[in-house]
């Protein structure tokens, strides 16, 4: 039989889970545009992220471009045979991309998963809201971002878009 004391540090120790059960798990949110379907939810200092599109080739999401693709933070992806590849960029330029980590950077992006189903894929990963790294833009939750939105049907990540998009979130 339990006694007081031990009652009493049971409840504290359930009231401690559940109140950080909700401070922790944070809330999905979703946006559409075209085509394009984003998923987050900001947890403590990192963002989740979901994005898919009708493809079997890459999808990528590029969030606060200053201009076209410039410096947005760009992550893309696919799906190939069972594989999930998923790519840390950045916009070097109003049309172009490179890889955070030949550009002296990082690739900050983990937890990274994907599916392909019904022609349709999706790329799910977690990034910092601040990584540190220059080629990433620093998130802040509450403030609302461009997002850009590109995919091609090949997996082949260096063929240009033959599906593009953007739209605005607020984190
Ligand atoms: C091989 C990679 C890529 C190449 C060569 C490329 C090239 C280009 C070019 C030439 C344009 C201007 C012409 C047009 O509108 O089609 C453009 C626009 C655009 N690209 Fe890319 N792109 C690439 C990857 C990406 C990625 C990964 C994203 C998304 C994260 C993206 C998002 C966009 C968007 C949203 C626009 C329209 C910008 C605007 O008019 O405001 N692109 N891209």
């Amino acid at each position: 039989m339990a006694n007081n004391q031990q009652k009493v540090f049971a409840m504290a120790l359930i009231l401690i889970a559940v109140v950080s059960g909700f401070i922790g798990a944070g809330e999905w949110k979703s946006a559409d545009a075209d085509d394009f379907h984003l998923e987050w939810m900001v947890d403590g200092s990192s963002l989740n992220i979901k994005v898919s599109a009708p493809t079997e080739g890459w999808v990528s999401v590029g969030f606060d471009p200053t201009n076209k693709m410039k410096d947005a933070n760009i992550i893309i992806g696919y799906v190939k045979d069972g594989t999930v590849v998923i790519e840390d960029h950045f916009g070097k330029g109003q049309i172009s991309h490179r890889n955070d980590e030949s550009l002296n950077g990082s690739d900050d992006v983990i937890n990274k998963s994907g599916t392909e189903r019904n022609r349709v894929t999706e790329l799910s990963f977690t990034i910092p809201l601040d990584s540190g790294d220059p080629n990433d833009r620093v998130l802040v939750e509450g403030q609302t971002y461009k997002v850009i939105f590109a995919s091609h049907s090949k997996d082949r990540i260096t063929m240009k878009h033959n599906r593009r998009t953007s739209g605005e979130i607020t984190l």
